[in-house]
């Protein structure tokens, strides 16, 4: 990992520990910003929220997305500037929208008419109209956001309902803003709404004589977790959809607007590897021996929410021959408590270490306090250095909300 051997930083750290290896995370920024060059490239703060990390891709020019007041916090202590900075949210709270104001956010992004009035009186002076266009995204039911009755965005009708009252109301309505979904593994919906968003931007111009000047197109792209999985590269995914952008606006004769991308997962998820310490193995069943580590769904909650499928290996033993299938559970106090159904692996042993690649994104940033178990470290590991970005808890922090009377 960045030059450091997987054992290395476990003895240095400790485990469960997440690593991050910074050229892989700039190897994706880059692969965004030369495939569309000229566009606002911001991180989806969500997918792991740390300071060093935003700070890292502000120095390469990105900015960030955020959707909470905690979120915009970790993106003004990295020092992302104003004019690199965007806030989402489904129900923004009256201080989010004052703490955008104050930040000098970019944009705020409209997600429901009642946000008009309010945006207007907190003196927000730029905005983008979120859209939902109907587009079912070919991902995990939770992950698919612009699908007909989604809680995100609002229907067409609605959105141009948004985009006449907020210029009425004294907003600058820069553009539109869409995000189909996370997790995508084909650019066929990515490139539906595109089209989509070309005739709905003929139609603001037919009905409201404004066409967007800014078209914001989320995130969504996938990565590969597991053997099967097929995701288009970062470049192909972006050139597809500024190509289909080009032609669906030249199709209806508007103005080629300024773009901005918000990719997470894409941008830190392939960046990231779990490490683990293999504790105990037990042969449950005929057909099923578990490998429990020390960490599980308090800092992965993937595989129990969305099904989510990963890959290991053993770090320490990388090159032994895999023997047979296993099991990897958790530590947490339930059955479901499981990372990986079924992987392959020379016979594991107490004190092993088990990586688990393609974890940088949507793991530690879900992660919980279950069991009373402190979240793990993360560390940014480049050319054999590493560096912590992210303590790990201790018990200490576990129980410092506690008020006893004694
Ligand atoms: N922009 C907006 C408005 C979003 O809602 C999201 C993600 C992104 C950008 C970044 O999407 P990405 O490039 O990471 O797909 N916890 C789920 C993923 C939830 C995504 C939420 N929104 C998971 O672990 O799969």
């Amino acid at each position: 990992m960045g030059g450091r051997p997987a054992g290395a930083l476990a003895e240095e750290f400790g485990t469960p520990l997440v690593a991050y290896c910074e050229r892989t995370v700039l190897a994706a920024a880059h692969a965004y910003l030369g495939a569309a060059p000229g566009a606002l490239v911001l991180y989806g703060v969500k997918a792991f929220p740390n300071v060093a990390l935003l700070q890292l891709l502000a120095g390469e020019g990105l900015g960030a997305d955020v959707s909470t007041l905690g979120e915009l916090e970790y993106a003004l202590r990295a020092g992302v500037p104003g004019e690199r900075l965007v806030v989402h949210g489904n129900n923004k709270s009256d201080d989010e929208v004052r703490a955008a104001v104050e930040a000098g956010v970019h944009f705020v992004v409209l997600d429901a008419l009642d946000e008009v009035e309010r945006a207007a009186a907190a003196g927000v002076e730029r905005v983008l109209v979120r859209v939902t266009p109907g587009i079912e995204a070919d991902t995990h039911p939770a992950i698919r956001t612009a699908h007909h009755g989604s809680k995100f965005g609002l229907p067409p009708d609605q959105a141009l309902e948004a985009i006449a009252a907020a210029r009425n109301a004294g907003l600058e309505v820069a553009g539109l803003h869409l995000h189909i979904g996370s997790q995508l593994l084909d650019t066929q919906a990515a490139r539906t709404s595109v089209d989509w968003l070309g005739g709905f931007a003929a139609e603001c111009s037919q009905e409201l004589g404004w066409a967007p000047a800014v078209v914001d197109l989320g995130g969504g792209l996938g990565i590969e977790y597991a053997e099967g999985d097929h995701a288009p590269a970062i470049a192909d995914f972006v050139t597809t959809l500024l190509q289909r952008l080009e032609q669906a606006w030249t199709l209806h004769g508007l103005t080629r607007p300024q773009v901005i991308l918000e990719p997470g997962r894409s941008l830190v998820g392939r960046a990231g590897v779990t490490l683990y310490r293999v504790g105990v193995v037990k042969r449950a069943s005929e057909t099923t021996t578990y490998v429990a580590i020390d960490g599980g769904m308090s800092d992965n909650p993937r595989p129990q929410l969305y099904g989510a499928r990963y890959s290991a290996l053993l770090a320490n033993r990388a090159d032994e021959e895999a023997t047979s299938s296993y099991t990897v559970c958790g530590k947490h106090c339930e059955s479901g408590d499981v990372l990986i159904e079924s992987v392959s692996l020379p016979e594991p042993r107490r004190g092993d270490l088990l990586a688990v690649p393609g974890t940088g994104a949507y793991t530690l940033g879900m992660g919980s306090n279950y069991n009373a178990v402190p979240r793990p470290a993360a560390v940014l590991v480049a050319d054999g250095q590493a560096r912590l970005i992210r303590r790990r808890e201790s018990i200490d922090d576990v129980l410092r909300h506690e008020e006893t009377s004694g």
